[in-house]
């Protein structure tokens, strides 16, 4: 679906093209298109400000039906994210008008600033991310994607960028597969349901799959996993993903986070606390199956495990109660003082589970965690905890690069007091109502040993009721791109 094009805009097909105009400077070099932008001088009120659009129809000697001006507001603000989202936007333009085959003529590298790849990337994420439309559940489909997106560049630039869109489409593919497994309702993936849909999109990958069904996880003893299981009549499953290239010599694990739906058990999400989003509370497991799934394809030179707990949180007469004590897969008891923290149960017992199996060099957890990461991050911004500072230096530079932006929250000793149970070895539960984001990261640290490791608490990012410039309402599959971007540099 995406590509680059060059040549003469006089003579190319399309059915529109669409040019950014910068408010206060000129940001193309390539002639064809500046000599189109030279029609604008007419038309007095386009300036180029942000979201400015002009359209003009069946200009002389084009091919093209429709040149589309949109601003792109002033030179100094545009960066990838800008370029994304300017590319997201106008894709949900030609959505809405129905185009087939458009046109984007991406700015030249000299006149902003920027390296072209640093220009290309981030607009051909926008227009792959900004087309993905989630209809499976209307019967009336209004919006149909653009069938073909091409940017406009210099001959050179098609050159030296051949294989870039498809590397581009192959990473967003991945965040689309996330976005949608998020979206769907939680009575369409039952733990058993969405375990075997994943088990099945990565097996014809030829990733390797193992799943752990309820029987086994009794046998092994994941006594956390079963403890949130246990009020719902669907059964746990453990994924297990595997990508092995021949030659590896680092092991990278992810786990995700797959509460299929949090109702808080026990401890019942009041009114208000947006329960009809919990079917978001898998988007870490979401994540990961998705990066493995990309991963299978671009092929790096690094083993890569997925470990993806997956799991209804409900109430009912078998519920877990609070004040029960359970003994994870490590052997460690916990008091589970709210069933509603029940994310750090299910990613102890994998995280516990990796280490003894597989003894990663790098272990990343990925979960909607808590609420209170969302307080102090607000929705767009993930928080990040590790004590490693090269590592979450890398993860940091990664989440800038792909927009998928990192907080990082700290990790403090005196803290860990906080979670002792006069009962047990640990309580899932802070005995503060304050730093709730800390609390949970240090109950995940007791199970690290000494492996490297980072935890990403997607609780704000993962999921967005109203749409934005290149995401729909629903989960926004926030961390496919970090972490594939991330595995190259690790
Ligand atoms: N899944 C929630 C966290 C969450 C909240 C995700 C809002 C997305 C949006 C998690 O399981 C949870 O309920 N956490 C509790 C922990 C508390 C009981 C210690 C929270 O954050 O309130
Ligand atoms: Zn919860
Ligand atoms: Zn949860």
């Amino acid at each position: 679906m995406l590509n680059l094009k060059t040549g003469d805009l006089y003579k190319l097909k399309a059915d529109a093209v669409i040019i950014p105009v910068c408010e206060d400077s000129e940001i193309h070099a390539n002639s064809a298109v500046v000599s189109i932008i030279n029609h604008t001088g007419t038309a007095k009120e386009f300036k180029g400000a942000k979201n400015d659009e002009l359209t003009l129809f069946d200009l002389p000697g084009l091919k093209i039906p429709r040149i589309i001006f949109l601003g792109i507001g002033k030179i100094k603000t545009i960066d990838s994210e800008s370029l994304r989202a300017f590319c997201g936007k106008s894709i949900k333009k030609c959505i809405r008008k129905k185009l087939e085959n458009i046109l984007i003529a991406a700015p030249s590298s000299g006149r902003l600033g920027m390296e072209t790849k640093e220009i290309l990337e981030p607009m051909l994420e926008g227009a792959f991310l900004g087309n993905h439309v989630f209809d499976k559940y209307k019967n009336e489909k209004k919006n149909r994607p653009v069938e073909k997106v091409g940017l406009f560049v210099e001959p050179e630039v098609m050159i030296n960028f051949s294989g870039l869109p498809s590397q581009v489409e192959t990473v967003c593919k991945g965040t689309v597969l996330a976005r949608e497994w998020i979206s769907i309702p939680s009575n369409y993936k039952k733990p058993e349901q969405l375990a075997k849909d994943m088990a099945v999109k990565a097996g014809k990958e030829n990733l390797k799959v193992r799943v752990f069904d309820d029987q086994k996880l009794k046998r092994l003893g994941f006594g956390a996993i079963l403890a949130v299981a246990a009020g719902s009549r669907s059964k746990p499953r453990l994924l297990i993903l595997e990508y092995a290239p021949k030659g590896a010599k680092k092991t990278i694990a992810l786990v995700g986070k797959g509460i299929t739906f949090d109702s808080g058990g026990i401890n019942l999400k009041p009114a208000g606390s947006s329960l009809e989003d919990m079917k978001m509370d898998m988007s870490g497991a979401a994540a990961v199956a998705a990066t493995l799934i990309s991963v299978a394809k671009t092929k790096p030179a690094v083993r890569i495990i997925g470990a993806i707990p997956i799991v209804e949180n409900m109430p009912s007469g078998d519920a877990t109660r609070p004040g029960d004590i359970v003994t994870g897969y490590n052997g460690k008891t916990i008091e589970i003082n709210n069933t509603d923290a029940e994310g750090r149960l299910i990613l102890a017992d994998a995280i516990s589970y990796v280490i003894k199996e597989y003894k990663p060099d790098i272990l990343i957890d990925v979960a909607t965690l808590t609420g209170a990461c969302v307080v102090a991050l607000g929705e767009r911004i993930a928080g990040l905890f590790s004590p490693d500072d090269e590592l979450a230096e890398k993860i940091i530079q990664s989440a800038n690069k792909t927009g998928e932006r990192c907080w990082r929250m700290p990790l403090p000793e005196d803290y860990r007091e906080l979670i002792k149970s006069e009962f047990a070895d640990i309580s899932n539960m802070s005995s503060s109502k304050w730093g709730g984001a800390i609390t949970a990261a240090l109950f995940l640290s007791e199970f690290i040993k000494d492996t490297r490791w980072a935890h990403i608490d997607i609780a704000g990012p993962a999921y967005i009721k109203k749409e934005t410039d290149y995401c729909g309402a629903g989960g926004t599959g926030f961390g496919v791109r970090l972490l594939c971007d991330l595995i190259q540099k690790l």
